[in-house]
């Protein structure tokens, strides 16, 4: 037991990371059987959706899970970026055969709001997560007065100076090693980004709340490395991209696997945030972070249909294949093996 597992009512102060687009609830809920935290991402969830998963989550197990949001505010729709953003992408839209023209513009992910609110009270989950800083006090206040303790994501000290200060009740340091989107709310200019190893220590130092690390942790070795740097856990994301539980793609997995996932870069072209990703052909040719894709989340309905144009001929040129900088714990295994396998970590002497 240590700070972390009182707080979040787990054996082991291990998180399995939510992931939007590549999970839902059949891979958390072996993992918190497992006396890990498994996690729910809803990012990308209907109000309908985000019941159906919950409803999955809660009978299939009484141990605690983690349910997770982002929080950005919206963009003003920019009609000149996305201008700028087709003309860039017209070419491949010939190359495709498709009609650029017929694809509307619109968000694909929408920040915590009253609807998912109402869904999640019914449930009461144990532990509520946040990507991109806090929700509005009047939301927040309401997922804590169920009782849910809040966690989020800090990239910068600063970041985790703020959550502290706003209510998180854990910080998770989230390294610039990390797959997927950077949590980073504060500033987005990416000097500010470090390595788990670099962050982690002085988060700890700046913040009394317990700190969770989070990028490149990929077996128990890593766990124990983390802990010994003065993590109260840890959050493992990339490592469970192969699970059999998990929804990740076979092209998906197949990068995760080959050769390909040790060349990894941020990049914005698939949503409008910085997220890291193993590189392909459109990350290439474009530039990883061409400033002229629109702001979050409005870049991915012009790249969607390439996605599925090439996906479907079983190219991942054109799909966002997240992975952060160490997928060497990609293995097909069950999300109970795995986890087994991350908490031997806890039982280095160094660990707290
Ligand atoms: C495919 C993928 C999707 C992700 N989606 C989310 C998400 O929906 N919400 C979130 O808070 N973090 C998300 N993350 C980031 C993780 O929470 C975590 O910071 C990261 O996976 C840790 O680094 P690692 O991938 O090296 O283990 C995602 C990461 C990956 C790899």
């Amino acid at each position: 037991m240590n700070a972390l597992t009182q707080l979040l009512g787990t054996e082991h102060p291990l998180i399995q990371a939510p992931m939007a687009g590549v999970q839902g609830a059949a891979l958390a809920v072996p993992v918190s059987n497992a006396g890990a935290l498994g996690s729910l991402p809803c990012a990308m969830l209907s109000p309908e959706a985000l019941e159906r998963e919950l409803t999955t989550l809660a009978s299939g197990t009484q141990r605690p899970y983690n349910v997770n949001f982002f929080c950005h505010v919206p963009p003003e729709p920019d009609e000149a970026r996305e201008a700028a953003w087709r003309a860039w992408l017209t070419a491949y839209y010939h190359e495709a055969g498709l009609d650029i023209d017929s694809v509307p513009p619109g968000a694909g992910r929408v920040p915590f709001n009253r609807a998912a609110a109402d869904v999640l009270e019914r449930f009461r989950p144990k532990v509520v997560s946040f990507h991109f800083g806090l929700p509005d006090l009047d939301l927040l206040d309401r997922v804590k007065s169920w009782g849910s303790v809040v966690l989020s994501s800090a990239t910068t000290v600063e970041e985790a100076r703020w959550l502290e200060a706003f209510g998180a009740d854990a910080i998770i340091a989230q390294g610039v090693e990390a797959g997927g989107h950077r949590g980073m709310f504060l500033s987005d200019d990416l000097t500010t980004q470090s390595g788990t190893f670099a962050l982690l220590p002085q988060i700890v130092a700046a913040v009394s709340v317990p700190v969770i690390a989070a990028g490149g942790i990929a077996d128990a070795t890593g766990v124990a490395a983390a802990m010994a740097l003065g993590a109260s856990g840890v959050q493992v994301g990339t490592a469970y991209l192969c699970c059999t539980e998990a929804t990740t793609s076979a092209i998906h997995r197949a990068a995760l696997q080959s050769e390909a996932a040790h060349h990894t870069a941020l990049t914005h072209l698939f949503t409008g945030r910085p997220a890291r990703g193993i590189v392909n052909r459109v990350m290439r040719e474009l530039g990883s972070m061409n400033p002229v894709a629109p702001a979050f989340p409005l870049a991915t309905a012009a790249m969607a249909p390439l996605r599925a144009h090439w996906e479907a001929k079983g190219s991942g040129d054109f799909s966002p294949l997240w992975s952060g900088q160490n997928a060497s714990g990609c293995r097909e295994v069950s999300a109970a093996e795995l986890t087994r396998d991350l908490v031997q970590g806890f039982k280095n002497p160094a660990a707290r």
